[in-house]
């Protein structure tokens, strides 16, 4: 089974990228399962449901998200507006699972594969998030466990969601052999360490974003430097130069879960 996991899509120059190339790969590699992270696709923050409805139209299953979840209000309305049970596409974007209880959404969707010689298969997406650097998460460690003992998919990809290096590493050792993949996402800088962790899952500490590299990870630079230099505050607008998308690739045994390949995907203009 092929997993196509697209990494923090930025803003407009990130969905103009991710347009272009996402068709194509999923033919080439014929991808059986389609996963993007969606915390920055309006203008860099958050995302609207009007934007989700291009990427499940681009061939999304499920989205997931990060500390940028909350940044447009229709989103948290429509989170809401769907039971636990669903696969209505409201119910197909997540954001963590283990952010403050009470919160909107749902941060673990349990799915069948949509089409292809895979259909019918299930899958699990956990989003979770980290908390070294980061607020409004509770220990993402034994969240994962708790989350785990209630999936019954073998395959399993989760979306880490967080800043620190440290943190990151530690969670694909935490979860190898137990899921299929750990991908990294949030820093909006793709990481080589891209692996087969020896008890089966495949790991990436970053998957990287898709959007403007002519940027400050997806804003403009001159904002940002402006704000470093002065240390004033400046309203930060997203970038448009020199577009890629970052994307991970991971092939699996359908019957196990088990990682058997992992691949990085860069491709600009
Ligand atoms: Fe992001
Ligand atoms: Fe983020």
């Amino acid at each position: 089974m092929n997993i196509l996991f697209v990494g923090d899509i930025f803003g407009s120059a990130g969905r103009k990228i991710v347009r272009e190339h996402v068709g194509h790969v999923r033919e080439a590699h014929n991808v059986d399962l389609t996963i993007m992270n969606v915390e920055n696709a309006a203008g860099g923050f958050g995302v609207t449901p009007q934007i989700t409805e291009e990427f499940f139209d681009l061939g999304a299953d499920v989205m997931t998200t990060g500390n940028h979840v909350w940044d447009k209000r229709e989103l948290l309305e429509y989170l809401a507006s769907v039971p636990a049970g669903s696969d209505k596409r409201a119910r197909r974007i997540l954001r963590p699972a283990n952010m403050q209880p009470g919160v909107p959404g749902y941060g673990v969707y349990e799915g069948t594969i949509a089409g292809g010689s895979n259909k019918g298969l299930p899958y699990a997406v956990l989003n979770l998030m980290g908390k070294v650097f980061m607020s409004g998460t509770n220990d993402p460690f034994n969240a994962a466990n708790d989350l785990l003992a209630q999936i019954k998919a073998k395959v399993i990809v989760v979306d880490f969601h967080a800043e620190a290096t440290s943190e990151k590493v530690a969670m694909g050792w935490h979860l190898d052999g137990k899921v299929t993949a750990v991908l990294g996402t949030h820093t909006h800088i793709p990481t080589a360490d891209e692996r087969l962790l020896p008890n089966g899952t495949a790991y990436q500490t970053d998957v990287g974003m898709s959007g403007p590299y002519d940027s400050v990870i997806g804003v403009d630079k001159d904002l940002v430097l402006q704000r470093f230099l002065t240390g004033m505050p400046s309203k930060f607008e997203a970038a448009k130069g020199n577009p890629k998308m970052c994307a991970t690739l991971v092939t699996c045994d359908a019957a196990t879960g088990r990682a058997t390949g992992v691949q990085r995907i860069m491709l600009g203009e």
